[in-house]
């Protein structure tokens, strides 16, 4: 078994247009069961695995319709949504997020794992924050500090983007009143829970993660209103 998994093409993965022209490395893919079986090859026998790797197998995923996705693409009118693709026999999940007009995540963190998130429809914006500090993590709620934040960015359809907790914790958001937004995301290792944070104050909760839909989900992958799950924790 590996211990460390190297880059093989040996050299550093670029990023933004770059990234998704080095992505042809590992070729085209043009399905989600393709990206799973990828995804799942990448994990075998590995102990850890590279980022850059991941973000590149999300770059490639590349469909010739969205009629690939769509089946999994389910939409709230109140709230955005998760629905799981793939679990990867638990070393990974692979889900898509379903934005409507104007639905955005809570401040959050990554409960120590990999976040690839890549767009497939509309744009979205995404802000990053520093943790708080120590000192502000230490005070009552009400007395606490500002998060500082670090960047704004919108990611276009296309594109895919980063981050772990060493780089901070951040809000995604659909800024459109008028377009829906999709974006497919890949976690590993996969969390239950993870830390929100009041912008204004950086106090931090804890928010349990739930799926909107799962595979196999009964009447064609749609969930029953009577027996949908409840609406997904601040997170993404
Ligand atoms: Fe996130």
């Amino acid at each position: 078994m590996e211990s460390a998994l190297v880059q093989p093409w040996g050299e550093t993965a670029p990023e933004g247009e770059g990234l998704r022209a080095w992505a042809g490395k590992p070729g085209r893919i043009h399905t989600l069961s393709e990206l799973a079986a990828r995804l799942r090859a990448e994990f075998e026998g590995r102990d850890v695995v590279c980022p850059q790797r991941l973000q590149a197998l999300m770059a490639a995923y590349q469909p010739a319709s969205p009629r690939d996705w769509k089946p999994f693409a389910k939409f709230d009118r109140y709230r955005y949504t998760r629905n799981l693709v793939d679990e990867g026999d638990g070393r990974y999940n692979l889900m898509l997020l379903c934005w409507a007009e104007g639905h955005g995540s809570a401040i959050h963190d990554h409960a120590g794992a990999h976040c690839v998130m890549r767009i497939l429809a509309g744009s979205l914006c995404e802000v990053r924050f520093a943790w708080p500090s120590e000192h502000a993590a230490a005070l009552p709620p009400e007395e606490g500090e500002p998060l500082q934040e670090l960047s704004k960015c919108t990611l276009e359809n296309g594109d895919v983007c980063y981050i772990n907790d060493s780089q901070g914790l951040h809000r995604v958001e659909n800024p459109s009143h008028s377009e829906r937004a999709v974006s497919l995301h890949l976690y590993c290792p996969p969390f239950g829970a993870c830390g929100v944070f009041n912008q204004r104050t950086g106090h931090r909760s804890t928010s349990h993660v739930t799926f909107w839909s799962r595979p196999g989900d009964s009447a064609g992958g749609r969930v029953s209103r009577r027996n949908r799950p409840q609406a997904p924790a601040e997170d993404n």
